[in-house]
Order: C-alpha cells, then sequence, then structure tokens
C-alpha cells in the first residue's frame, strides 16, 4: 500500500494547501496529513483546532483515503513509524525552494529511507499563504477564495473580525 505524508503547520489551511491535498490524495492509497506541533512558529489555532478544520474541509471535498493526524516531533521518525511511501510537500514558488531543499535533504540525512516529492498547486494559488490570509483577515479584508469557506468562518471568529 501507498502511504503519503503531507506535514505542515496548516495555521489555517488554505486554498493553496487543498489543491496540494488533493493532488496527493490521487498519488496515494491512503493520505496522512500531518499537523505538526513541533515548529517555530507561533500559531494563532491550536493543533485541535487546525486538525479540526483540515478533518472538516477533508470531508466537504470526500477525499476518503486522506486521514487528519497532529504530530509531535521529527518528520522523518513519524514517517517510518508510519511506514510512508513519501512525505509531500507543496512548492509554490522559487522563494519557497531554498527552505524546501534544505528540509529534504536534512531529512534524509536523518533517515535515507524517507523520500519527498514535491507537488505544486495551480499557479493562481501560489501566492496564497497562511500568513498573509491571517494578516487580511486581521485587517478585516476579504479572505474568501484563500481559505475554505469553514476556514474564513473559523479565522474571523478567532480573530473576532466580523465580515464586512
Ligand atoms: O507548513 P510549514 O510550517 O512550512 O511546515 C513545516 C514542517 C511542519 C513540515 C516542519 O517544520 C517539520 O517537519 N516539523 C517537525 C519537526 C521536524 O522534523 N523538524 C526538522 C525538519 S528538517
Amino acid at each position: 500500500m501507498r502511504k503519503g505524508l503531507y506535514p505542515g503547520s496548516f495555521d489555517p489551511i488554505t486554498n493553496g494547501h487543498l489543491d496540494v491535498l488533493q493532488r496527493a490524495a490521487k498519488l496515494f492509497d491512503e493520505l496522512i496529513v500531518a499537523v505538526a506541533l513541533d515548529n517555530q512558529k507561533a500559531s494563532i489555532f491550536s493543533v485541535e483546532e487546525r486538525v479540526a478544520l483540515l478533518e472538516e474541509t477533508v470531508k466537504l471535498h470526500q477525499l476518503e483515503n486522506v486521514r487528519v493526524v497532529g504530530f509531535k516531533g521529527l518528520l522523518v521518525e513519524y514517517a517510518m513509524q508510519h511506514q510512508v511511501t513519501a512525505v509531500v510537500r507543496g512548492l509554490r514558488a522559487v522563494s519557497d525552494f531554498e527552505f524546501e531543499f534544505q528540509m529534504a535533504l536534512m531529512n534524509r540525512k536523518l533517515h535515507p529511507e524517507v523520500e519527498t516529492i514535491f507537488l505544486t498547486p495551480k499557479e493562481e494559488l501560489t501566492y496564497i499563504s497562511s500568513r498573509i490570509v491571517k494578516e487580511i483577515a486581521r485587517l478585516g479584508g476579504e479572505i474568501e477564495g484563500f481559505v475554505p469557506d469553514n476556514v474564513a468562518l473559523a479565522l474571523r471568529a478567532k480573530l473576532n473580525v466580523p465580515k464586512k
């Protein structure tokens, strides 16, 4: 069985993430979307909230072979423990490349068996990032079209910013 692992902060999931997730789901028998607990970024949603938003999104899009989990510790350890065929990362632009390349090579150094593959979202989604969406929402801008509808609702509620 081919098992994919799509890790990230997903704070929150964007339509760019969703596009990559849908592409990855077609490539594997099972795709695990893994929300990281241990990364350097300060998150506005808790891991439980991010997992719940992803689960809702996965259900809405009827992605039946996708499972959402939170994970602690090193990604490669998780991948090894769950017999993952490949780790999937989204690559939006050249600016993503340096960090992604470093991470893929470091993960390979830690565990040579763990393969990383990169998928690109639709080009019209490449400028979207969780960070920018949060900033727009915080300042009262329109976020519909950048994140799934359930996420837009949750983000406005979290930031206490009503829709204009
Ligand atoms: O969505 P992000 O923030 O770009 O995802 C980064 C993530 C969560 C995939 C990365 O920080 C990670 O793998 N964290 C788990 C801890 C780990 O294994 N760190 C070493 C990476 S080389």
